[in-house]
């Protein structure tokens, strides 16, 4: 059972009812305002039928903003445990601060969700699963923690259902879910790895089938098993949407994944002379909905008059004082928005970077494979005259980093939070070779050749938490122990601020 998408009078139950194969049941759900369900607000029954897998999403509506309700299912005699939600904030607040929690990549089959454990015993909101909430992945690794279901690849709906409800039998997700409602986008391994709208690199046709009906089997998969909402029901597809944090932020949630992502350069090869910097990352109808998002202050009063209060009471036009009240654009992105140059290093680090003959290389599936499409974006950020930040994931590891216009050599914008992986394997052990002190060496060439990098730790999983008032957005790097075993120990490794007049990221509160 989990909760997610909420809005200040609205919130998504989702629960799975375990029943033989054919039937359909009737569920019977109860919010209530105290954890007994003693004193209900809101009630019904909802069908779970083998069409959508024995899945159940309901929108339960008219609820009151900033509130923590408890909600429970009963399905023929059987009762499900008792789960916890939380409502947004109204856009008009008051509200002085709000908390989230940031994760990504929990890797079933390389870990324990240790980080997920720690997460449901925080104080947030709401969490923000930036993607790769499952691993398609084959069982085969021998140095993995737990063994995936099914033991192959995921290529056909029941595949794809039945690595969800694997997923879902972990107990420190249960708990992330029974605690706190999450707003999810997914990022390439909800279906393969690598993904781009009309392909995979984790996909090959010849033995792998039709690329299109895999990509349908995967998204249908995820919209039974996630407590996500459908921003448009007309398209499976589109996850990019805007969830309003009270008057304090918007939280922009983009697909840089899938609909729009043009095919990726190839490998990693030397950025000057070989890669196009024209690819496409988003899609039209994204960009279209971004630039009303992030429309300036002067424009966005002239709208539709939707905005929260503050949003629009400077004089328009004129820098400095039509920004004052404006909300917090957080940008979340699935992959890391700042360039990371890598100077291509000799050795085992440079053959595992696959460096070519001294350039520099680049990871061609973050946006450094599409620096037009980030330079306009971070033009429509800067555009926008308010405070900005971003959110990112997919690297499994920890940085803060500066984003700045012109390919970094301009003016800066704000500030990129990549937050680390839940459990799938780190960066460092991806790149750094199994030598003393090749971790630290990594990290050190990382800050050498991107003197934008602010800070960076390749070899820890754990978590984001962000605490975000009018006047700065504060976030605590926590990291686990480790994920080989269930362990309550983790540490804040670093805590970086961003104010609102200052899109430079700052260490400490
Ligand atoms: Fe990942």
């Amino acid at each position: 059972m989990a909760s997610g998408d909420p809005t200040p009078d609205s919130v998504v139950l989702w629960t799975r009812v375990s029943v033989a194969a054919s039937d359909t049941v009737a569920v019977e759900w109860t919010v209530a305002t105290d954890p007994a369900l003693a004193d209900p607000v809101a009630g019904g029954s909802v069908d779970a039928s083998p069409a959508a897998d024995h899945t159940v999403h309901v929108v339960v509506a008219g609820l009151r903003p900033s509130t923590t309700y408890w909600y429970g299912f009963r399905a023929g005699g059987d009762r499900s445990p008792i789960g916890r939600t939380r409502t947004l904030p109204s856009p008009d607040g008051p509200v002085e601060r709000l908390r989230l929690g940031v994760v990504c990549c929990s890797h079933y089959a390389t870990g324990y969700f240790n980080a997920y454990a720690r997460l449901a015993e925080r104080d947030v909101d709401l969490v923000v699963h930036l993607g790769d909430y499952i691993y398609e992945a084959e069982a085969k690794h021998e140095r993995w923690t737990r063994l995936h279901r099914p033991r192959g690849r995921c290529l056909t709906l029941p595949d794809y259902r039945a690595r969800h409800a694997q997923y879902k039998t972990d107990p420190d997700l249960q708990a992330l879910h029974a605690r706190h409602p999450m707003v999810a986008v997914w990022d390439d391994h909800e279906l393969a790895g690598n993904a781009w709208w009309d392909g995979a690199a984790g996909h090959v046709p010849l033995t792998d089938g039709d690329w299109p009906r895999r990509r349908a089997a995967a998204v249908r998969a995820y919209r039974e098993w996630m407590p996500s909402g459908l921003p448009d029901p007309a398209d499976p597809y589109r996850i990019w949407r805007t969830v309003r944090l009270g008057p304090l932020a918007d939280l922009v949630l983009l697909d840089t994944r899938l609909k729009g992502r043009e095919r990726p350069a190839a490998g990693r090869r030397p950025v000057l002379g070989v890669h196009r910097r024209d690819r496409a990352l988003l899609d039209p109808a994204q960009w279209e909905w971004l630039e009303e998002v992030l429309a300036p202050v002067a424009m966005s009063a002239a709208g539709s008059g939707g905005g929260p209060p503050g949003s629009d009471g400077g004089a328009p036009g004129v820098p400095g004082t039509g920004a004052v009240g404006r909300p917090w654009a957080v940008v979340a992105s699935q992959v890391v928005m700042a360039p990371i140059h890598l100077l291509a290093a000799g050795g085992a680090v440079g053959r595992r970077l696959g460096a070519v003959g001294g350039g520099l290389v680049v990871n061609p599936g973050q946006w450094d494979g599409y620096p037009d499409e980030r330079e306009r974006l971070l033009r429509l950020l800067a555009a926008r005259g308010g405070p900005a930040l971003v959110l990112s994931g997919d690297l499994h590891s920890s940085w803060v980093s500066q984003l700045a216009l012109d390919g970094g050599r301009g003016a800066p914008v704000a500030a990129d939070f990549t937050v680390p992986a839940v459990s799938a394997p780190t960066f460092a052990r991806a790149l750094a070779p199994k030598v003393p002190g090749a971790r630290s060496a990594l990290e050190r060439a990382i800050r050498r050749s991107n003197r934008h990098v602010a800070w960076v730790e390749t070899a820890a999983h754990g978590y984001l938490l962000l605490d975000v008032t009018a006047d700065r957005v504060e976030g605590q790097w926590w990291h686990v122990d480790r994920v080989g075993r269930r362990t309550e120990v983790e540490h804040l490794a670093a805590t970086w601020s961003v104010r609102r007049d200052d899109p430079h990221p700052l260490p400490g509160p």
